[in-house]
């Protein structure tokens, strides 16, 4: 079926825009103010740094580069251990390819789909230095269980946060719940800056300031002071001696070369308005999720996703379970919903078994449970608030159809 002619597309916006976000683009072009690096990024920096409870907040062009700014200022190490959950998007764990440091894939709980702490805490050894966590689909991840491991052995922890904007846990915003937090503002995103833009979130002020160097084309430095040739208390490093005359200058030595990452005016601006909109928006998600959850909970062969631990689901995603002995497959069982008009994007395939990982010596039977997840029982809907009612509606009669279709072991549809 191709994507015209489903009744349910799955959209590629996760945002509605509107008139306020045009008039804010309309007002930056209209102004003489620079187009970059202006009062729009200040302002939406300043609300994210509200809205989370960071420190600092730093706007970037797209979350991978969030992502890839974040493990790069952590000054990881060759032979260090880094701890990251397999059910996520790639652009989580793919900047550690280029750091030569052992990832060690944990486990996700079958109940949320987040890191499991009992299996982070398998992996934990001295080499760890790092854990790399989703708040998976906007539900987010057992936070308190897995600081107080990262806090016992030094560990820092990144949160990424592309799911998560208008969740909650324990009343607060995921972003500084870690040490480190990484949103996208992508097209498909809960709301979005013009179709691409990124946010890092920091506390540590050493760490926002090397971050702020990073993402403006300045190298990420330390300087080197100036020897004392004639005997002063600081040592000079090996390389600036020469049999001869001491090297006298001080000078600085590049960690990372930096990258142009600056988020254009007009998108920060569409960002701000978004922001202002947000509840609004994570609302409408809700509300196709609750009535999804009330006929999904009809089913005894089903499982949902439940909003425990304090949490508030931001229904990035719409995820349940199907019990692989209802007689129907999760693949037929996604196969009938297509069938009837409705788009299914699953989300994701395992990362351990991707082929980078792999080639690194990643195996099936690694992480079970997400696998058996994956392959056996998770299905993924439609909830964008940008579907019509029309549309929700198509959905559920869909679903409704399909399940009853399991229930009573028929199938309308012929089959392929
Ligand atoms: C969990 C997660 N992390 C990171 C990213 C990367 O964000 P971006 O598309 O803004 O680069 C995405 C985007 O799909 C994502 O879903």
């Amino acid at each position: 079926m191709s994507s015209q002619s489903y009744l349910v597309p799955y959209p590629t916006r996760g945002s509605v825009l509107g008139e306020a976000e045009l008039a804010a683009v309309s007002r930056v072009l209209r102004s003489h103010s620079p187009l970059s690096a202006g009062i729009h990024r200040a302002a939406f920096e300043k609300r994210f740094c509200e809205l989370t409870g960071s420190a600092h907040a730093l706007s970037v062009t797209s979350g991978t580069v969030a992502l890839a700014l974040a493990i790069s200022v952590l000054g990881l190490r060759p032979g260090d251990e880094v701890i990251a959950t397999s059910q996520t998007y790639k652009a989580t764990v793919q900047p550690l390819l280029e750091h030569q440091v052992t990832v060690r894939f944990c486990d996700i709980d079958r109940t949320t789909l987040n890191a499991d702490p009992d299996s982070i805490k398998s992996l934990v050894s001295e080499r760890t230095k790092a854990i790399l966590l989703v708040h998976y689909g906007g539900l987010p991840a057992d936070m308190e269980s897995i600081m107080s491991i990262a806090r016992l052995h030094g560990i820092v922890v990144v949160e990424d946060c592309a799911h998560a904007l208008g969740s909650l846990y324990r009343g607060s915003t995921p972003g500084a719940l870690g040490d480190i937090g990484c949103f996208s503002f992508h097209s498909s995103k809960n709301i979005t800056t013009l179709g691409e833009g990124g946010m890092v979130t920091v506390q540590n002020d050493a760490w926002a300031e090397r971050l702020d160097r990073m993402r403006s084309n300045d190298s990420d430095a330390v300087f080197v002071p100036s020897p004392h040739p004639l005997g002063g208390r600081e040592v000079p490093p090996d390389w600036m001696l020469h049999p001869g005359n001491a090297y006298t200058h001080g000078c600085v030595e590049v960690l990372n070369a930096g990258t142009n990452a600056t988020m254009p005016e007009p998108s920060a601006a569409v960002g701000v308005v978004q922001l202002d909109r947000l509840d609004e928006l994570v609302a409408r998600r809700r509300d196709i999720a609750h009535r999804i959850t009330a006929l999904l909970k009809r089913y005894p062969f089903v499982r949902t996703v439940e909003e425990t631990h304090g949490v508030r689901n931001a229904y990035h995603l719409y995820t349940f379970f199907l019990d692989p002995g209802c007689g129907v497959g999760r693949d037929a069982f996604v196969d009938r919903l297509v069938r009837r008009g409705v788009e299914i994007q699953l989300r994701y395939f395992p990362l351990h078994l991707m082929p980078e990982w792999r080639a690194r010596g990643h195996r099936l039977g690694e992480c079970p449970v997400a696998e058996r997840l994956w392959f056996e029982e998770q299905v993924n809907l439609p909830c964008q608030p940008g579907l019509s009612d029309q549309q929700v509606a198509w959905l559920l009669e869909a679903l409704e159809a399909v399940l009853t279709e399991v229930e009573t072991g028929t199938s309308v549809l012929a089959s392929p």
